[in-house]
């Protein structure tokens, strides 16, 4: 048997690739891995346990919350509370950031913006869900209350960002700006363990992944991009494969290693899209970037816009880097 590096081992050892560090951040994303390990103990059991279906209540972005998305919201926060690390929290799940006010927490370096389970529709079919999480570090001093500007950052700023998913297996993906790796919960052991060093995305793939119920309320670009995609091409290696989760975090992490591209475009109700920009976007655009990769709302690199709200949602482009290109090249036509 190869040896096993686990979750912490390997977030200590790299520890070491930030001389100055003091082990906060390390502490963590240490953290994350033991509340993403009890959220999957739950979704795994979900039809076992009163805990599908819908909260009766919708969330700020007008959506149905699920008893799940309450839930995997509740684990992370306390999970950042009891830390210590973190001096506040945003959620999709919650109206307004959370700024914790015990004394540990206020001298917390981190802010954590989070999308408790992404994928929410796919809870009660069984179907692959996630966690996205974005990291940074604070603008208000030391030993204050976290404010609103702490996490209104360009996604250019963050020093983590990543992935849970609960699939086929649970994965944990993340990048501190230093390459991205995967961990696969090895559940005999309760451990992250490193699966997937150092993932790269191809330059291009064969899978293009867009809701196709959207295409005639889009972009025209959009819908000849999804036509290039579908006429055949030896050379090219057309058609693609149409290939639409409905959960981001599982579209996205098949793309990321089989290469292709993800869109979630404006649409005449909806200019701005549907995915929010910093809880969605800006953590995976930093992931994909460091796998070799791009994102961008189809014209402009997403990590470069400044937020102006918490839970500001912008037309999404992601995946491998020569698909991005040809994908844009149609918007701008
Ligand atoms: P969430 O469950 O966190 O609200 O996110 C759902 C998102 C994303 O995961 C997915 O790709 C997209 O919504 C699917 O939307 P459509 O059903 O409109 O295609
Ligand atoms: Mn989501
Ligand atoms: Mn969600």
């Amino acid at each position: 048997m190869n040896q096993l590096i686990t979750l912490d081992e390997f977030i200590f050892d790299r520890q070491a690739d930030f001389p100055y560090a003091s082990g906060d951040l390390s502490r963590l994303l240490t953290d994350i891995g033991i509340a993403s390990k009890i959220v999957n103990q739950k979704v795994s059991r979900a039809g076992l346990e009163d805990i599908l279906g819908a909260q009766g209540v919708t969330n700020v972005q007008g959506e149905e919350q699920q008893k799940l998305d309450v839930m995997a919201d509740q684990v992370f926060m306390k999970s950042f509370l009891n830390g210590g690390m973190v001096c506040g929290i945003a959620s999709e799940e919650q109206e307004d950031f959370v700024a914790f006010d015990n004394e540990r927490s206020m001298n917390g370096k981190y802010v954590v913006l989070y999308d408790p389970l992404d994928g929410s529709s796919n809870i009660d079919v069984n179907v692959s869900i996630g966690t996205i999480f974005s990291i940074y570090r604070r603008k208000s001093p030391i030993g204050t209350k976290a404010e609103l500007s702490d996490f209104l950052q360009p996604g250019s700023e963050q020093v983590a960002a990543g992935y849970v998913l609960y699939g086929s297996s649970t994965m944990l993906v993340y990048t501190t700006g230093n390459g991205v790796n995967g961990f696969t919960l090895e559940q005999s052991i309760g451990e992250f363990c490193l699966s997937h060093a150092n993932m790269k995305t191809p330059p291009a793939g064969r899978l293009y992944s867009i809701n196709e119920g959207n295409l005639l309320v889009c972009h025209p670009g959009i819908g000849k991009y999804a036509d290039w995609c579908r006429q055949t091409d030896k050379s090219t290696g057309r058609p693609y494969s149409g290939r639409y989760i409905g959960s981001l975090v599982a579209d996205f992490h098949r793309n990321l290693i089989k290469g292709g591209i993800y869109i979630y475009p404006g649409t005449n109700s909806s200019p701005e899209g549907k995915l929010r920009l910093l809880y969605e976007c800006n953590p995976l655009a930093y992931v994909i970037e460091q796998a070799g990769g791009r994102a961008s709302d189809g014209y402009t690199n997403v990590m470069e816009m400044v937020p102006e709200k918490l839970h500001q949602r912008v037309p999404y482009f992601v995946g491998s880097p020569d698909m991005m290109d040809r994908a844009e090249a149609y918007l701008n036509d």
